[in-house]
């Protein structure tokens, strides 16, 4: 039984995190403008954008692990307000990476494949990133400030789809809400990604912890797809219309923040850590649908107390 602190757990993947693992670990969950009703692990209700209440809040729950989750992940709100996403994307987990090399515990903290412009793709740990938007540039100044200051911590790159607390997360919650509706939606037929779903990520991460790996690691799927084709893959596989999903350029989708067309990353580092590669698309899509049969995507939004953004 590991103290785990998720921050962001009111997130995509924070709540899928702690709802997987509070059972086995003791969790605690920082959730901030959307509390849980009744979530079955430790909830604490806190902006963690003020260093005093990040204190206060890790001399609470003194955890062995912190899984930083919390972030301003919205690029195009990023866009709008700057200052926020550097306020949240990089002083935030700055300061946790300072309390880290203090006390101690083990910091994972979360980064994007969007670091990357995307021109060329098959990018490794070892790449320069060049990015395009204020949220990628935010999370790669956190990457190396996260680094620099706490080297012992795990910085992972990651993509990924899966059930949220709003149903309006995931790429994965996109496709299959609107084609249930019977609404037409369009497909970046050139943007190249290779996402995980949740839960999986979530595994990864703990068995990266659990190996004691540090520094930057890749944490995306082996395989990659476009938008387009992600889209008629939950299609098929929910029985749903792929006709209803315009192929389109990403030049067409009338984006506010530039988006990197191919984000293949290379996932070698990560498999030496494993001793195997990372799921591929079936397996993600496959956990993605054993999930939804089992009726989690309920599950997940009675966590909802009616006041999510
Ligand atoms: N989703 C993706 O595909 C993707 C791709 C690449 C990288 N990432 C990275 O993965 C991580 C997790 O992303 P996600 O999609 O799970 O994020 P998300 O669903 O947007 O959730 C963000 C979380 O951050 C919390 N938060 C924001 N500001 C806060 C503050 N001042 N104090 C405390 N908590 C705060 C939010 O709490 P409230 O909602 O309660 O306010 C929420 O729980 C992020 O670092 C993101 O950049 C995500």
């Amino acid at each position: 039984m590991t103290r785990i602190l998720v921050t962001g757990a009111s997130g995509l993947l924070g709540l899928n995190f702690a709802l997987r693992y509070h059972a086995d670990h003791q969790v605690s969950g920082v959730v901030h403008r959307n509390p849980l009703n009744n979530p079955p692990f430790q909830q604490i209700v806190a902006d963690l954008s003020d260093a005093e209440t990040l204190q206060a809040v890790l001399d609470q729950s003194e955890p062995e692990v912190v899984l930083h989750c919390a972030a301003l992940a919205n690029v195009d709100e990023c866009e709008h307000d700057p200052q926020r996403a550097y306020q949240v994307n990089v002083a935030l987990p700055a300061g946790l990476a300072r309390l880290a090399a203090r006390h101690g515990f083990r910091l994972v903290h979360l980064s994007t494949d969007a670091v990357f412009d995307g021109q060329r793709g098959d990018y490794t740990e070892e790449d320069t990133p060049n990015p395009l938007s204020v949220y990628a540039r935010t999370k790669w100044q956190a990457e190396q400030q996260v680094l620099e200051t706490c080297p012992q911590a795990l910085v992972a790159r990651v993509n990924f789809y899966g059930w949220s607390l709003s149903g309006q997360r995931s790429l994965g919650e996109f496709f299959y809400y609107n084609l249930k509706q019977g609404r037409a939606v369009k497909g970046f037929t050139d943007v190249i990604f290779c996402p995980l779903e949740a839960t999986q990520l979530a595994d990864l991460l703990l068995r990266l912890v659990e190996k004691g790996a540090a520094g930057l690691y890749h944490v995306v799927s082996s395989e990659c797809q476009s938008k387009y084709a992600f889209g008629v893959s939950i299609a098929r596989r929910f029985g749903l219309d792929e006709s209803l999903i315009e192929p389109v350029s990403v030049m067409e989708g009338g984006l506010v923040a530039r988006r990197s067309p191919n984000l293949r990353l290379r996932t070698d580092k990560l498999a030496a850590a494993l001793g195997e590669p990372p799921p591929g698309q079936a397996a993600a899509l496959d956990r993605f649908y054993q999930l939804f049969l089992a009726g989690y995507p309920q599950q997940i939004r009675s966590l909802a107390d009616g006041r999510v953004a």
